[in-house]
């Protein structure tokens, strides 16, 4: 059951680079085509659960332009790449994104119920409700939901996906050839659900996992994401700067849980962060500022600030003249970002050039440093009330592995990471409960 003291750890495979990381591909480190390559995946995920993480995690957008990040413009979908991972791993969760705005509720939980057989207990899935506003394009739609609508579906959809994981009790079906019964119709439920946004009838033609239902996570920012984090969330990802910025974050998500009459902790809160290893302090920070000088590239990072703003050309405008008040078309896009960088903007009398800077020019990160320097950074996070773990991105692979034979075992040594796996389910890991099946049974421990 949930060991507090002990920290837990995720990693992002985001192949050939993700938004800020143009050019993280001419790393002759990473494999031209690791983005859409299942070997590469499967090396990593081996690789991390080698090291005992908890999770890897597969995130997700279906709107693209020239001008997307590399790993975005050509990259496998989330649940079959994760399936692929679910028969070459055995301990390791599985996480990937989803987004309710453009799913049925009947069709994820099917999918994310598959996973989580396929792979014995370990599925997650984060909700989203699509950042791009472009992808509604796709969908059939002149444009994305409105805010409200978007979390409401979001909300909507969980709790119908979780009462459609509770069709089958566990011991649903006897499959007792002497009897020749195969199904106890009584252990089987209709969820008949009308909503604002959904009808679903039910059941759900598969059973429970080991782990009872998929581990949710989401990732929201604004006043409602928020409130969906708090009230769905079992695990929280999300970034920070600075342990004050992580702890105000934390404090609140852990606080509305408790306002919605949940357990804090159980709800797992791991910012994303990425680490750069060196001999030295010094050594980290000259390899920090080496890779950043390949990434930023100006005429670039005016495109990528358009992404927020559902990929508003700021191209067209002066970079020296004042920053252009914009918040009206991010309204259905990344809202909460582009509103931030709108107001301090606003506020600070900033050009758009100070702003592009602000946003994307090189600047020290926090986990750089000697192997010591980071496995200290990171425990003084954890242990100030910062986060319940760290979600790795993995830009530069061989930075990862330098992560996992050198910092993993100061963690361990330190006492707050583990040595081996608590359990072969991800709720098992993270200590969450298994969730009761709201026909039957009680609570009980993954
Ligand atoms: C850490 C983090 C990870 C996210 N990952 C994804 C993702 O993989 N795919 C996606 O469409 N949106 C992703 N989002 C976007 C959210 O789902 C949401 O659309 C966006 O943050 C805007 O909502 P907000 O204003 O509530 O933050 C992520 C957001 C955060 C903060």
């Amino acid at each position: 059951m949930t060991d507090s003291t002990k920290l837990h750890l995720g990693v992002i495979l985001t192949g050939a680079g993700g938004p800020g990381h143009p050019k993280t591909w001419l790393d002759d480190d990473l494999p031209l085509d690791s983005s859409v390559d299942v070997d590469w995946y499967i090396e990593y995920a081996r690789l991390a659960e080698r090291a005992k993480f908890d999770l890897v995690f597969i995130v997700d957008s279906q709107f693209i332009t020239p001008d997307s990040p590399p790993h975005y413009l050509n990259r496998l979908e989330p649940l079959t790449l994760l399936s692929a991972l679910a028969v070459t791993t055995s301990h390791i969760g599985l996480v990937g994104t989803a987004t309710t705005s453009y799913n049925d509720p009947y069709n994820l939980a099917r999918r994310f119920a598959s996973l989580d057989l396929i792979s014995r207990g370990r599925a997650g899935w984060n909700v989203v409700t699509s950042g791009d506003a472009g992808t509604a394009g796709n969908y059939g739609r002149d444009e994305h939901y409105d805010y409200d609508t978007r979390y409401g579906r979001a909300r909507e959809s969980v709790e119908v996906i979780r009462g459609l994981w509770d069709s089958y009790e566990d011991d649903a079906f006897p499959r007792d050839r002497a009897s020749g019964v195969f199904l106890d119709p009584s252990k089987q439920h209709r969820l008949d659900h009308r909503g604002e946004h959904f009808s679903v009838v039910g059941p759900l033609n598969i059973e429970r996992s080991p782990q009872g239902q998929p581990v949710v996570f989401q990732a929201g920012d604004s006043e409602q994401g928020r409130d969906l984090g708090a009230t769905i969330g079992e695990g929280i990802f999300t970034h920070a700067s600075s342990l004050e910025q992580a702890r105000a974050f934390r404090d609140d998500i852990r606080s509305r849980a408790v306002e919605k009459g949940r357990d804090p902790d159980s709800v797992k809160i791991l910012p994303g962060i990425s680490v750069y290893l060196g001999d030295t302090d010094a050594d980290a920070r000259r390899i920090e500022r080496e890779y950043q000088a390949i990434e930023y590239d100006f005429d670039r990072a005016v495109k990528e600030l358009g992404r927020p703003f559902g990929w508003h050309d700021f191209s067209q405008y002066d970079a020296d003249a004042a920053f252009p008040d914009v918040r009206a078309v991010a309204a259905l896009s990344f809202k909460t970002q582009a509103d931030r960088i709108t107001e301090t903007a606003l506020s600070e009398g900033l050009t758009l050039r100070q702003v592009v800077e602000r946003v994307s020019a090189p600047r020290p990160g926090v986990f750089v440093g000697s192997s010591e320097t980071v496995a200290d950074l990171l425990v003084e996070w954890f242990e100030g009330g910062g986060t319940d773990g760290y979600n790795l991105h993995v830009d530069h692979p061989s930075q990862f592995r330098r992560f996992v034979a050198e910092v993993v075992p100061l963690l361990q040594e330190r006492g707050v990471f583990r040595r081996d796996y608590e359990s072969t389910t991800l709720r098992g890991n993270l200590g969450i409960p298994v969730p009761r099946n709201r026909y039957s049974g009680a609570l009980v421990d993954a």
